[in-house]
């Protein structure tokens, strides 16, 4: 068995981070020796050739890869004709319907002990990106069309499922330290809706969800109205673990839980579908510090995100050595200037390469 990654470094930070998940990659045991392929897109790639995402990138993820690492792309915030981007299309082409993006403290470093994971459906809800605008007599009304399918919600729901099944199995196996990290039962997943107001659109996402659940005796459902559960965000932060939500709500609410543990540049994600699974950080192109010779941007959510490609690849002991290696340089302080320290992106791949 061949692992082939397709590597789309993007814009920005994305080309200083990505080769970090490169290196790591090619270190860890336990895989089959890796090869790379390095893809284009992103805006200045669309600058120079007038498109954003090659048909070139999409065949040749298609046809030679098994896998792919996505850096970061830049967005304009000025509407640019002729560009839109590259990451939303890329999950549309590769059918890949859920963002998983794991949100954990590193133990003995930080002060509130969070571990959880966001399941946010990824090609439905508002971000159809379907809107109107009209003239009426009492101004202009603008209106969104939000899509939520049955279809989309229960094989959303089942990956939330399967993930809390599989949160469970690796806090068991780490029995004493799981119990730090505040976890005391099973596992459990957590709808969060707002069926409340939106009774057809959210209702419709809370039944499919809990459909599902049916399948799933062992695993304990509950459900949050997203407003509350925003506020138990910050509240009690310790006692939420896997979380499935509607795009939107999703979207929020993993950015917001991101600011619980640091920074940006420490959140991993991965984009899961059926036939195709994309490692991507959560933080963008930061071009404030793009570029910098040596470059200061933190790896650890790329290197983190490598870690979880492997991981819903099924790769899960070599997943764990490599959280285990990010979370030792990080308790030992070998960190980029994000995190106070004085490390270099290199540097702190180096320190992660030699603890691994
Ligand atoms: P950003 O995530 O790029 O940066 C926000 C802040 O966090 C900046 O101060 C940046 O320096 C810092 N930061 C982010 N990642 C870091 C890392 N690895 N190490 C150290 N510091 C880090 O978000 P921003 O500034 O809102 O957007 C910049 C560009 O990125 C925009 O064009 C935006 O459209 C794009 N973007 C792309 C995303 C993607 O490709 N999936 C996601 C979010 C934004
Ligand atoms: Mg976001």
């Amino acid at each position: 068995k061949t692992l082939r990654i397709g590597m789309i470094a993007g814009d920005g930070i994305g080309r200083n981070v990505l080769p970090a998940a490169q290196r790591v990659l090619e270190a860890v045991p336990g895989i089959p020796k890796p090869t790379f392929v390095a893809l284009d897109a992103g805006f200045e790639h669309f600058q120079k050739t007038g498109t954003a995402l090659p048909k070139e990138t999409v065949d040749t993820l298609k046809s030679e890869c098994t896998a792919a690492m996505f850096g970061a792309v830049s967005s304009p915030s000025h509407k640019v004709a002729g560009y839109s981007s590259p990451i939303v299309a890329l999950r549309k082409e590769m059918d890949l319907y859920a963002n998983v993006r794991p949100v954990k403290s590193v133990e003995g470093h930080d002060p509130r002990m969070v571990d959880m994971t966001i399941v946010r459906e990824n090609t439905e809800c508002l971000y159809v990106k379907q809107e109107t605008i009209e003239d009426t007599p009492q101004g202009r009304v603008a209106r969104a069309t939000r899509q939520i399918s049955e279809r989309a919600s229960t094989r959303i729901g089942r990956m939330a499922f399967e993930i809390a099944l599989a949160a469970a199995q690796v806090k068991q196996q780490r029995g004493a330290a799981a119990s730090a990290y505040g976890w005391t039962g099973g596992p459990t997943v957590t709808i969060v809706h707002k069926s409340n107001v939106l009774s057809v659109t959210d209702g419709l996402f809370r039944e499919s969800v809990r459909k599902v659940a049916a399948e799933y005796p062992n695993v304990e459902v509950n459900e949050q109205i997203v407003d509350s559960l925003v506020y138990r965000l910050f509240r009690e932060p310790e006692k939420l673990s896997t979380l499935v939500c509607p795009n939107l709500y999703g979207d929020i609410v993993s950015d917001g839980a991101a600011a619980l543990v640091g920074s940006l540049g420490l959140v991993p994600s991965v984009n899961v579908g059926d036939s195709f699974i994309m490692g991507e950080p959560v933080h963008g192109s930061a071009p404030d510090i793009a570029d910098r010779v040596p470059s200061i941007a933190n790896p650890i959510a790329s290197i983190r995100s490598a870690a979880l490609m492997l991981e819903f690849m099924g790769y899960v002991e070599p997943a764990a050595k490599i959280y285990d290696a990010v979370d030792s340089a990080i308790r030992a302080g070998h960190v980029t200037p994000d995190l106070g320290g004085k490390l270099s992106t290199d540097e702190v791949t180096d320190v992660v390469l030699k603890a691994l």
